[in-house]
């Protein structure tokens, strides 16, 4: 435990979920379809043939649920509102029963003594938006914003602490340049605008929740950064490196942080984004806090045919790889948070996500050991009381994730959860690293008393 004293006595242990992957439930009371839905339904999209269709049932077991957490004692629950829900065409009419279902949940969290962490945005755009355009269309960022005011209005009474827009870098760069995933676009033209909507949409959002909010609300915005490094010293893979680090991190992290697009970028993606007057101040509207969501960093080499930024990510030799063949490296998470509070300025950062997939197991006595996820989480906590130590105001974790769920485009194969489901039968089985977890938490809380 000694290395984990440097958290500092504010340090909220959380866990995380979004709507989509974990709350199943797509046709109750009035939710309409997101591009999630939609993509779902392209043949080949997403591996075997899964959907979010049911996933976790959460919307029916949402009690049970807040119960685990209360067990594992943490202190904080991100999860994500679902837009198609609360406005199911998108802008306009309210459906009072999706709004109700928000509610209740809240109700439920703060009387657990759980504070909830309320996410706008984690990729379940109303289909009816997709349908006038998606994100590429500027009206899509007003959206957001009226939205995020119904949201605020209905739970900004109790809710505090709220996201704007989870992974930008997902819903523009592989949802519209890689195709996988929602909407499953391929052409840059689309990709910088959305991006650009993105980033307005979570300014603008921002002002809307500090409005309609009735208690103070401490508003941040989620993006995944990753450490890249050149596979080696050729030029060639080192300015693939730079261009990796413009397309992954300072594409947003540069106009969040109030200074504009980098110049390097516009030139290797040879779109402009369509700014207009004051857009770029919106984006940098002032949060009181950053949310980082890390999983591994990223080996590059020169890809002059690849699509932009022209760099591809290698294996790192001798890697210790999750079920996502994605390498463990907290030391990552450290250099990252460095880099935010040294590079950027920025505040006090909670690692609004960090986890890592592996193929558990339940064990006939019904129980499930996951050594390498316990192993994970540790390092990564570690990680984060070493950037502590370097003066970095490091004020959260959330464990992605508290619960089994819907992978996106893998499906239910990939399990990140510190609770196991049995997706036939619904049933949750806390893991040895949700047992570890909880005991983390109650070390951490026992040396600060
Ligand atoms: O499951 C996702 C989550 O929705 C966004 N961040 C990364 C996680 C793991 O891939």
């Amino acid at each position: 435990m000694a290395n984990l004293t440097a958290l500092p006595a504010h340090f909220r242990w959380g866990v995380a979920t979004s709507a989509y992957q974990i709350e199943g439930a797509v046709d109750a009371d009035g939710r309409a379809p997101s591009i999630w839905d939609t993509f779902c339904r392209v043949p080949g999209a997403i591996d075997n043939g899964d959907t979010g269709d049911v996933a976790c049932d959460h919307y029916r077991r949402w009690p049970e649920d807040v119960a685990l957490m209360r067990e594992l004692g943490v202190d904080a629950y991100r999860f994500s509102v679902a837009w198609p829900r609360v406005l199911p065409e998108g802008t306009g009419r309210v459906n009072p029963a999706g709004l109700a279902f928000y509610d209740r949940l809240v109700d439920a969290l703060l009387e657990a003594g759980i504070r909830p962490f309320v996410t706008l945005y984690h990729w379940d755009l109303p289909q009816a938006l997709q349908d006038r355009g998606g994100w590429p269309a500027r009206d899509t960022a007003y959206a957001l914003a009226d939205y995020a005011a119904v949201v605020a209005g209905a739970l900004g009474d109790r809710v505090r602490d709220w996201t704007t827009i989870n992974e930008p870098l997902c819903s523009a760069w592989i949802g519209h340049l890689e195709g996988r995933m929602a909407p499953g676009d391929t052409d840059l033209a689309l990709a910088v605008p959305a991006a650009h909507h993105l980033l307005l949409g979570h300014g603008l959002a921002t002002a809307a929740i500090r409005a309609h909010a009735t208690e103070p609300a401490s508003v941040g915005v989620v993006c995944n950064l990753s450490p890249i490094e050149p596979a080696s010293d050729r030029p060639e893979d080192v300015a693939a490196a730079a261009r990796a680090d413009g397309h992954v991190n300072r594409w947003w992290l540069d106009p969040l942080f109030g200074h504009g697009y980098p110049a390097d970028m516009l030139e290797v993606y040879r779109t402009a984004p369509p700014i207009r007057p004051g857009d770029l101040e919106t984006i940098a509207t002032p949060l009181e806090f950053f949310g980082l969501n890390y999983y591994f960093r990223q080996r590059v080499v020169a890809d002059p045919d690849g699509p932009p930024p022209y760099a591809r990510q290698v294996p790192v030799p001798g890697a210790v790889e999750t079920a996502m063949g994605w390498e463990t490296h907290a030391a990552g998470l450290e250099q990252l948070l460095v880099r935010l509070a040294e590079e950027y300025g920025a505040g006090p950062v909670h690692v609004t996500e960090s986890g890592s997939a592996w193929p558990d197991r339940v064990a006939p006595d019904g129980t499930v050991d996951d050594p390498e996820r316990t192993r994970y989480l540790e390092e990564h906590l570690a990680a984060c009381a070493a950037a502590a130590r370097r003066g970095v105001d490091v004020a959260g974790y959330f464990a992605w994730s508290l619960l089994d769920n819907f992978e996106w485009a893998y499906g239910y194969d990939k399990r990140f959860g510190l609770v196991h489901v049995d997706y036939a039968t619904g049933q949750r089985t806390v893991k040895a690293s949700g047992r570890r977890y909880a005991e983390l938490i109650r070390a951490h809380r026992s040396v600060l008393a």
